[in-house]
């Protein structure tokens, strides 16, 4: 069921959302040096952290954005590449959710944080139009802490979206 316009959702816990993604790197997602492609790994949390937005707000959802993204270290061919994603915070249509990347080795057992990024999604009917989304209830001093913080992070974000846009508008 759409939820229809007006209405006021229930919140749902942030803890529900979360989402597990693991995938080994295979010679075909990697570069010359035998590491997984930065594309690849774009990819990967864009799969993952709309699977976290589906989960919260079981609609369709499109991505607007994504935060910038830092390739700490490399994940090599054979290692497994695992995601995390869960939403920090809703707002009318749209939802945060933070990505983390990490590179699991399998022989050694070795977890490494590689890379994190926020992506927003907005949840939309079948025509594409923005449909409000649920609360999020944050429970744990983590989720409270990034709950607060998304507030901040979502000003800049469509403050610097609003400029690009001007001036890619004034060029074109
Ligand atoms: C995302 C999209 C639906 C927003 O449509 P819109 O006409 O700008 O709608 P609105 O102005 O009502 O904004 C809807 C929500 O998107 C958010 N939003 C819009 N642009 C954003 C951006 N650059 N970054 C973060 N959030 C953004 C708004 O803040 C709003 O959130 P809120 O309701 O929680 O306050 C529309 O731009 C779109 O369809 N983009 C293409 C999506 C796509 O195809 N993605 C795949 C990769 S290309």
């Amino acid at each position: 069921m759409t939820p229809s316009k007006g209405r006021r959702l229930k919140g749902k816990p942030a803890a529900e959302s979360r989402a597990d993604m693991l995938q080994v790197v295979l010679p075909n997602d990697t570069n010359l040096l035998g590491n997984i492609l930065g594309g690849t790994v774009m990819h990967l949390i864009d799969i993952a952290g709309a699977i976290a937005a589906h989960r919260h707000a079981r609609s369709y959802v499109v991505t607007a954005s994504v935060d910038s993204v830092d390739f700490v270290h490399p994940i090599r061919v054979g290692q497994v590449i695992r995601l995390h994603a869960e939403v920090t915070r809703a707002f009318r249509t749209s939802m945060e959710v933070e990505v983390k990347v990490y590179r699991e080795d399998y022989i050694t057992g070795e977890c490494r944080l590689t890379s994190s990024a926020f992506v927003t999604y907005v949840a939309v009917d079948e025509q594409v139009r923005p449909i409000p989304v649920p609360p999020v209830i944050a429970r744990t001093a983590e989720e409270k802490r990034r709950y607060r913080e998304a507030l901040a992070r979502r000003r800049h974000r469509l403050a610097l979206a609003a400029r690009t846009h001007h001036r890619a508008g004034r060029k074109a």
